[in-house]
């Protein structure tokens, strides 16, 4: 039996090319060596996101088409709506008992979450905001779930989730699995402003669908050596986001354009139209995958639909076990 992996997102926007490197591209890797469940989180996204109910319903089919679009492969992956499993709230409410508040309270993730959150909670926490990583562990158990591939400022919640495997698993006998965390490889890519997180609430991102001079437009307004004014100006490459994302992006002349902005016979203007048109090639195929899905909603939804339904039926067997352990299988 393969290995099995539960990660994903909250659908409160389009991705960047931030989640590309920083989970995306990692995630079509892991699909053809691991069972790899794909959660579009809109229960949890509500947790933030309650007063805009609507935002979250579109952003469902855009994540689903980003997935696709950079190569999840539907035969081989699951990618499921988490509202439509009404077992992982069934589970949150079972794990609830084996979680303080303190232990909540004390959670990193959801206090840097929470203070960036003002105008959603005026200072106040919600109990739903609050318990998101109980139920977080719900989305990873209920799928006996052995990876969960994810960034850096995930791993309280896997941790968190442990916690309570152990919890249960001493109370009512071994039946879940503890999974483990791996760390992305780029978890946090900078974003254009040079700021250390790209994020649409930020305004710095680059759309896996951003068209052509979109790109353009973005990279040349990037943050270069500020000590760079003219062509001859000496460079520091590495106090320049434009060298960062050729670097990120591979590109090919990599030595070169660090020597030449160095010893100041590189431009800045012309550094950002190679960085833009390496960018606009590489997303390019992410690009126009993305259009075909836009063009054929039928498709989104069948395989939403499909893998739904598969992710149901695991849902259901372990839920089925969990219920056992608790004495809870009336009527048998
Ligand atoms: N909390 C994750 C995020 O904000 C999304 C998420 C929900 C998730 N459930 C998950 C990630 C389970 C990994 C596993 O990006």
């Amino acid at each position: 039996m393969k290995k099995r992996i539960l990660t994903g997102d909250r659908p409160t926007g389009k991705l960047h090319i931030g989640h590309y490197f920083g989970s995306l591209r990692n995630r079509v890797k892991y699909q053809k060596e691991y069972d790899t469940f794909i959660i579009i989180a809109d229960v949890q996204a509500l947790t933030d996101n309650f007063k805009t109910p609507r935002k979250v319903r579109e952003n469902v089919k855009e994540v689903a088409i980003d997935n696709l679009a950079v190569g999840i492969d539907p035969q081989r992956s699951t990618i499921f709506i988490q509202s439509l499993i009404p077992e992982i709230a069934e589970l949150t409410i079972f794990y609830s008992n084996l979680v303080t508040i303190a232990r909540l309270e004390r959670n990193p993730t959801v206090k840097d979450e929470f203070k960036q959150k003002k105008e959603v909670f005026q200072d106040k926490i919600t109990y739903g905001f609050l318990g998101y990583p109980v139920s977080q562990a719900a989305d990873i158990t209920v799928f006996d779930a052995d990876l969960v591939p994810v960034g850096d400022d995930q791993l309280p919640q896997v941790e968190q989730t442990q916690e309570i495997v152990g919890k249960f698993n001493r109370i009512y006998g071994k039946v879940l699995v503890k999974p483990e965390a791996a760390i992305d490889e780029f978890p946090r890519v900078r974003g254009l402003d040079g700021r250390s997180k790209m994020s649409k609430s930020l305004d710095n991102a680059i759309y896996l669908g951003d068209e052509a001079e979109e790109i353009q437009a973005k990279v040349a307004k990037a943050l270069t050596d500020k000590n760079k004014i003219k062509i001859d100006d000496k460079g520091n490459p590495d106090d320049c986001t434009v060298f960062y994302y050729h670097q990120i992006f591979e590109a090919e002349n990599l030595a070169q354009i660090r020597k030449q902005c160095q010893t100041g016979v590189r431009g800045c203007v012309n550094c950002k139209k190679e960085l833009a048109n390496n960018i606009i090639q590489r997303l390019a195929p992410i690009r126009e995958k993305r259009k075909y899905y836009e063009k054929n909603p039928k498709v989104v939804e069948d395989i939403l639909r499909n893998g739904t339904q598969r992710a149901k039926k695991v849902a259901q067997e372990t839920l089925a076990r969990v219920k056992k352990s608790m004495f809870l299988d009336y009527f048998k």
